[in-house]
């Protein structure tokens, strides 16, 4: 297909085409089912055919710089030292790797290259997408946005916009609504991912439903600022670019850098939405996660129980409780270093409280891996509090601007981790901290995001907003590499900071800080449009829930829990023998089926007022189901399960009754729930031979 300069990255079951055009633009002419050489070729001869671009009839271009006549939004812009701000860019190659093409432009006068890669894997329909600029002059250019991606979504009826939004304690809540003419723009100005949008969205006809209909969707990898711009033009066509940064800044690329973007990653998937969010799971468990085959322990977090308020034998009771409970990782949360006996104090001095710990930490972490349990602990290190021996050594290592106030949030600032030395001494901190005590896993928090974000001796200020991003990723990266054995919990108040970008560098997230079980459901259902359960942090609470304070059965919270990576968080001194025993029990059924939980398929499930989810992996399904109130003493409807072999036969573990697949699908399941209000049920089927 060289001849006519296009080309097609196929995945399994997609196609992804794109041209280079007579006037050297990239153009996306097919994102869909998979299409031969010669199907492939026959784009070229549609009658609505990009290479016959009308001026003001939404040309469309895979790289955001088009044409002069782009009025839309364009994710290519850079600014030359002369001022001049268009690009003219001269196609020069496409080189192609192992599941790997790269095009490579330069501009027609200034000395500026843009490469474009497009990455697939085997087994996966997502395709990476990056943008290389290179500066090959010695001025310095102006990068005032480089979008990794601009997706080209083909014409559809109705288009439907999927995104995630939120808030603090009230994360990946999900809306779909129909998308209006103009540019929809989602995104985060904050320095981190944010808790008001999630880096992912998913386009569809607007008649696709959880098992049916094609959806293309498109994540980016990246824990910093970001924006997704979503474009309907006049004749209702839909394109979509996913990038890092923010208005209005701009990164400068001096003479001979290189600006590497981050990974956008796109899909398209037919089976509705249940099928793309699976899609997205096998694409982190096969090529984003560092260690997909391990599933994750079942973890004690000592935050809810203790806040500040705590000492080395508090933290070694709950421990005892929580090894009785089955719990395999003990975690202590924040309080246990420096001044930090409330937020006030403290933040920066990464050694531990001498009152709290004579001794160091070696006591505690002895008595908890003597509990047969591994030894976590929370650090913030983007952090400080003024009142810190940091602080008071470095006042201008935190972000600032000369004649502003410096505002705080919770009592603290944000160092500037995009300074070298910043970067250098974290990480020489963290590194001694993990060198000296035998910390088998972390929790890295990042409670605020930026404001007044100077760096007042750079001469390229703006830079912090990508640096800092960078310089944490490199932190982490060497950490890891040090310290092998370190798993690491991205968080940021809750689910702040979940993306592909982290999670290449972590094991898995704190979702968020309501732990109440009711809200929890449309977290998580939020949550796994795009991210597996293997990373989804699920802690059992008090009940009432000290946030919302509601009450919810010890079942019903458990069985909530057990949708995610089951963990346990609740002040377990005071919880009665009876709850701790059937925590017991409920942490050993969890173990049974955390396998096909983690790293198996899944499917949402709703019947009338009973909702749950279905994870299926080798010949074990898993159903869990919950139910808030029945209205009117109706039963409860059957639960129809999915993707089961309705040829197969299947025996519920609970009762030894056998269900034929075919059963289980056209009419459903007996959940067999308590009449009463949150009634909940673990249901285990075993496919037969
Ligand atoms: C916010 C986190 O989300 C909580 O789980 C806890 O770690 C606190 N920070 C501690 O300050």
């Amino acid at each position: 297909m060289h001849d006519s300069r296009l080309w097609a990255i196929d995945t399994p079951n997609t196609s992804y085409v794109v041209a280079v055009d007579e006037h050297d633009r990239l153009r996306g002419l097919h994102w869909g089912p998979k299409l031969s050489p010669e199907q492939a070729l026959a784009l070229l001869d549609l009658p609505a055919s990009p290479f016959r671009p009308v001026v003001g009839r939404e040309p469309r271009f895979d790289l955001g710089a088009g044409s002069a006549f782009q009025y839309g939004h364009n994710g290519l812009q850079v600014r030359f030292s002369d001022g001049t701000r268009d690009l003219e860019l001269v196609f020069a190659e496409a080189i192609e790797g192992d599941g790997d093409l790269t095009f490579v432009f330069t501009d027609r006068h200034y000395p500026l290259e843009v490469r474009t890669r497009y990455r697939s894997h085997p087994g996966s329909d997502v395709i990476e997408r990056t943008l290389a600029l290179r500066n090959t002059g010695i001025e310095p250019i102006e990068v005032v946005r480089a979008d990794s991606a601009t997706w080209v979504v083909p014409g559809l009826d109705t288009p439907r916009l999927s995104q995630l939004h939120g808030e603090w304690g009230a994360e990946t809540q999900l809306t779909r609504t129909t998308i209006p003419y103009g540019e929809t723009v989602i995104g985060s100005r904050r320095g981190i991912t944010s808790h008001q949008a999630n880096p992912w969205v998913a386009i569809d006809d607007g008649e696709a439903t959880e098992t049916s209909g094609p959806v293309w969707s498109t994540a980016l990898a990246w824990s910093g600022t970001w924006r997704i711009t979503v474009e309907k033009g006049p004749t209702g066509s839909v394109v979509v670019s996913a990038g890092f940064g923010h208005d209005p800044i701009a990164i400068r690329l001096g003479g001979g850098e290189t600006l590497e973007t981050p990974i956008a990653a796109g899909l398209h998937t037919t089976g509705g939405f249940a099928s793309a969010a699976s899609a997205w799971h096998d694409y982190a468990l096969a090529h984003v996660l560092p260690h997909p085959d391990e599933v994750r322990p079942v973890l004690y977090n000592s935050w809810e129980a203790t806040e500040f308020d705590f000492t080395a034998e508090d933290q070694m009771r709950l421990a005892d409780r929580a090894a009785a409970m089955g719990c395999e990782l003990f975690v202590m949360d924040d309080g246990w270093f420096g001044a930090r006996v409330n937020d006030r104090a403290g933040l920066g001095d990464w050694t531990p409280n001498p009152e709290r710990f004579p001794d160091g930490l070696g006591p505690l972490i002895k008595h908890v891996h003597g509990c047969g349990m591994r030894f976590g602990i929370w650090v913030e290190p983007e952090m400080v509090n003024p009142d810190s021996d940091l602080y008071r050594a470095h006042p201008d290592w935190v972000y600032h601007q000369p004649h502003r106030r410096r505002t705080e949030a919770r009592q603290q600032l944000v160092l500037n981790l995009a300074r070298p030395d910043v970067a250098d001494y974290l990480h020489a901190r963290l590194d001694e901290l993990l060198s000296e005590n035998a910390i088998d896993f972390v929790k890295w928090d990042m409670n605020r995001p930026f404001t007044e974000a100077g760096w007042p001796d750079s001469d390229d200020p703006d830079r912090l907003w990508f640096d800092h991003t960078r310089n944490l990723y490199a932190i982490l990266d060497r950490l890891r590499a040090d310290h092998p054995n370190l798993r690491i919990e991205s968080c940021s108040s809750g689910g702040g900071r979940v993306d592909f970008g982290i999670l290449r560098r972590t094991d898995q997230v704190w979702t968020s800080d309501n732990t109440d079980a009711v809200d929890r459901i449309a977290i998580q259902d939020g949550f796994a449009q795009v991210y597996p359960a293997r990373v989804m942090g699920a802690w059992v609470t008090d009940s009432p829930n000290p946030l919302t304070r509601r009450e919810v059965p010890l079942d019903f919270r458990f069985h909530v829990a057990m949708a995610g990576v089951l963990a346990v968080g609740g002040d377990l001194r005071i919880w009665s023998d009876e709850d701790q025993a059937r925590g017991a029990e409920l942490v050993a059924d969890y173990k049974r089926i955390r396998e096909a939980v983690q790293l198996g398929r899944r499917h949402p499930l709703r019947a009338g007022a009973v909702t749950g989810v279905q994870y299926d992996r080798g010949d074990r399904t898993v159903v869990l189901v919950w139910r808030r109130a029945r209205s009117f003493g109706y039963p409860d409807p059957l639960l129809k399960l999915h993707g089961l072999d309705p040829d197969a036969r299947y025996r519920d573990e609970r009762t030894g009754r056998v269900h034929h697949g075919a059963i289980l699908a056209a009419h459903g399941l007996d959940a067999g729930l308590d009449p009463a209000d949150y009634a909940s049920a673990m249901i285990e089927l075993t496919r037969l031979p």
